[in-house]
């Protein structure tokens, strides 16, 4: 028996070719949903045909964004096995962005049914080709009617899924980033640390001035000197200047990656040095004029590992590795994708594999 109550589409989509997939733009066939009232806690989990959510256009969400959202991936391995990486964290997680955001936040075990729940019932819908995943995207909305501004007493949670090959157009080969001198993302005190829409919404101008002056992504500095990088939005941000990998701290303006610390536990596991602190834009360029900025990368769960070839900033473009992809960039791209194909050792039990459906 299905442990929430399912009612399966009888109009099932077309699904894509794996080869044709970006990111992001097909969904599958079903949705999981959950109401919250207050007083009631959650209640009334389901799966559903996929389909428009019917909102008030009062309801709160649409006017001051109190919504928050995480990113998961589940993987199609080579035994055939589905797995999903890291759901716990993601969960815990999404939690995080709820009790910065105001919200009531979801047991975790409910979350993590929900995952399993939706791929189960959806499982045909995880590509096979190397490269693709599932992308589950748990969101919650506050879903109050009326337009004073206050933390909502009604939300809704819902999981959607999404077959998925790379974020970037260029793949896996190296983007160029825009340290912005302009814009910024986050303050201290503020909702940097939290999956929220607001974040997104004011990355908007930022990369539409990047993608202008031809960069990818915009590589954000801290909000009060604009010195210190931040992370890029998408992804958080790592470099290794000689023999020691750099990484801004969890200081409340950076989103705490699951790719990033499974990143970082893994070079330290390889015994490399790693070093989590501020480190500031001028440090970085003055490495790269001089050769000693050996490699930059990105990491995050849409964006996996993604190198950074080129770093510009004010008018100077620093190439990195000769624009190539640096050799430990890409040994943790392939030990966190043998990890979550389930084709090598998972040394930190971070997959899960996710049952079939009844
Ligand atoms: C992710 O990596 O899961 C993200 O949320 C980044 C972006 C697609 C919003």
């Amino acid at each position: 028996m299905d442990r929430f109550p399912t009612t399966r589409t009888t109009a099932p989509k077309q699904k894509p070719a794996d080869d044709t997939l970006s990111f992001g733009k097909v969904l599958t066939d079903h949705i999981f949903l959950m109401n919250y009232e207050e007083g009631r806690g959650w209640f009334n989990p389901r799966i559903e045909p996929y389909g428009p959510l019917s909102l008030d256009p009062a309801t709160s969400v649409l006017h001051y964004g109190q919504a928050i959202f995480d990113g998961l991936k589940a993987f199609r391995g080579d035994d055939g096995q589905i797995r999903l990486f890291r759901a716990e964290r993601h969960a815990e997680r999404f939690n995080r962005s709820a009790q910065i955001m105001c919200m009531p936040e979801v047991p975790v075990d409910i979350i993590r049914a929900s995952f399993d729940a939706l791929v189960g019932v959806d499982a045909d819908w995880v590509p096979r080709k190397a490269g693709t995943s599932l992308y589950l995207r748990p969101t919650i909305i506050a879903t109050d009617v009326m337009l004073g501004v206050h933390p909502a007493h009604s939300l809704l949670y819902f999981l959607i899924l999404s077959p998925v090959g790379s974020y970037y157009k260029e793949g896996v080969k190296p983007v160029k980033i825009l340290a912005s001198d302009t814009h910024v993302r986050a303050v201290r005190g503020g909702t940097g640390e939290a999956k929220t829409a607001a974040n997104y919404a004011q990355s908007l101008a930022g990369q539409r001035d990047a993608a202008a002056a031809g960069y990818t992504q915009v590589l954000y500095l801290d909000g009060v000197e604009r010195r210190f990088l931040d992370e890029v939005g998408t992804m958080n941000i790592m470099l290794r200047i000689g023999d020691e990998v750099i990484t801004p701290p969890l200081a409340g303006t950076i989103l705490d990656g699951v790719t990033r610390a499974s990143t970082l536990q893994l070079m330290r596991d390889w015994g490399l040095k790693v070093t989590e602190r501020a480190i500031s834009i001028e440090e970085v360029m003055e490495a790269g004029r001089h050769g000693r900025l050996a490699e930059m990368w990105g990491t995050g769960t849409a964006a996996v590992v993604s190198p950074v070839g080129t770093l510009g900033y004010k008018g100077e473009d620093i190439l990195i590795n000769g624009g190539q992809t640096g050799e430990l960039t890409q040994k943790l791209y392939d030990a966190i994708v043998g990890i979550q194909y389930g084709r090598t050792n998972d040394p930190h039990n971070w997959t899960s594999v996710v049952p079939a459906a009844a």
